[in-house]
Parts: structure tokens; sequence; C-alpha cells
């Protein structure tokens, strides 16, 4: 829905495809979602750096970091989540736009959600990774000690806890990071990334 009248769409003078070939890659969103503890920010991390060092053009959005600015008018109900989420889609749609690489790391726990930014973009643009690991094992690492929180009943509608998380149906790419620590994970994710021809082939 667009609540403003009289606007008009203004096409740049360079083109996405012109920023592309300029960039010597292609531009996409690399969609990771998965429970909180599961691995996006770690995994996210490392593939952005991976691909700065090799001269890509990425940029990586966090969950955390984006509910500081963007998105700090917003909670975590359904509605909320829903709503940080299509935004934070347009955002990296602009990215692919201006022929960067997109990372997103959030729990994005909606099929619903994420489709929608599927829908947003071209066919292909959207690679979504499901950082899988179980819930006792994300749990078990509660690095930020919420999962004890949200058990005590001090945080509300804790994703997993007391609020859904729905797995991808069909992702794209799955990462388990339960049986693996981050470098063959980060080997795995390169590889299937340039298997889809995203990324250059080694
Ligand atoms: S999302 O569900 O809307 O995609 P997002 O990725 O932006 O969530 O934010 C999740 C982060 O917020 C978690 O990693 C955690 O640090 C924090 N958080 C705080 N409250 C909650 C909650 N109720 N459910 C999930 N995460 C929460």
């Amino acid at each position: 829905m667009i609540a403003a009248t009289n606007i008009v769409w203004h096409d740049s003078a360079v083109s996405k495809q012109q920023r592309r070939d300029q960039a010597k890659h292609t531009s996409c969103i690399v969609w990771f979602t998965g429970l909180s503890g599961s691995g996006k920010s770690t995994l996210s991390v490392a593939l952005e750096q991976y691909l700065f060092e090799r001269n890509y053009r990425v940029y990586r959005l966090d969950g955390d970091n984006i509910r500081h600015g963007l998105n700090s008018d917003l909670g975590f109900s359904a509605a909320d989540r829903t709503e940080n989420i299509r935004r934070i889609g347009e955002v990296a749609k602009l990215l692919v736009d201006s022929g960067t690489i997109a990372m997103t790391a959030f729990i994005s726990p909606y099929q619903a959600d994420r489709d929608l930014v599927r829908a947003m973009v071209e066919p292909g643009e959207f690679i979504e990774v499901y950082v899988e690991c179980s819930l006792a094992t994300c749990e078990q690492r509660d690095t930020k000690g919420l999962y004890a929180k949200a058990r005590a009943g001090t945080i509300p509608e804790f994703t997993g806890i007391s609020a859904p998380y729905e797995a991808p149906i069909a992702p794209d790419i799955t990462i388990n990071t339960e049986r693996q620590t981050v470098e063959p994970a980060l080997a795995e994710l390169v590889h299937q990334l340039q298997q889809r021809g995203v990324l250059r082939a080694a």
C-alpha cells in the first residue's frame, strides 16, 4: 500500500546491470534465517569478510543493529516482525539495485514474510539460507543469555520458546551449524553460492 499520492518514479541514468558490470559480479540478497543463536550473524560476518577481501561489493544488515536505528520503533509482535522484515527487504532491494551483494541476518520467523521479500526482487535475486540448528543447541549456547530470560518468563514472545519459528519450506541453501564449525560452514556456503553463479568460480 502506498500512502502518498502525486509521486512519480524516477529512473537513474546508471542501470543495475552497469553497476554489476563495473563490480564484475552479480548482486542479490543472501537472506540468512534461523533461531536466535543459530549462527546467522557469525556466518554472515564471516562471509562478508571473505567476499570483501576478494573485492566483492558486500553489505550486511543485522537484526540487533537495525533494531537500534531504522526499526527502533518495532517490537517482537507478529505484526512488528512482519514490518521489520518488510523494511529490511526494501533496504536490501536498494542494495541489490546498487550492484551490492546484500546479506541479512534476521530471525525472520515467518515463511510469508520471507516470501514477501522474495517477491520484491527479480527471480534468482533472493537466496534463502537456512541456518539450521536445533532449539536445544541454541538454548545451550545462549550467547546473549536471552533463552534463560525467556524460560524465566521475563522476555515475552521469544522465538522458539513463546513465539513460533517457521523453518523454510524450500530453502535455497541449508547450512547446519550444529554439525560443523564456522570455517567448514563458510566453505560450504561459498561453494553453494559459486554453484548458483552468485560468486565467481574458485
Ligand atoms: S525478527 O524476528 O524480527 O526477525 P530480529 O532478527 O530482528 O527478529 O531480532 C532478533 C534479535 O532480537 C535476537 O537475536 C535477540 O537478540 C533479540 N530479541 C529480543 N527480544 C526477542 C524476542 N522476543 N524474540 C526474538 N528475539 C528477541
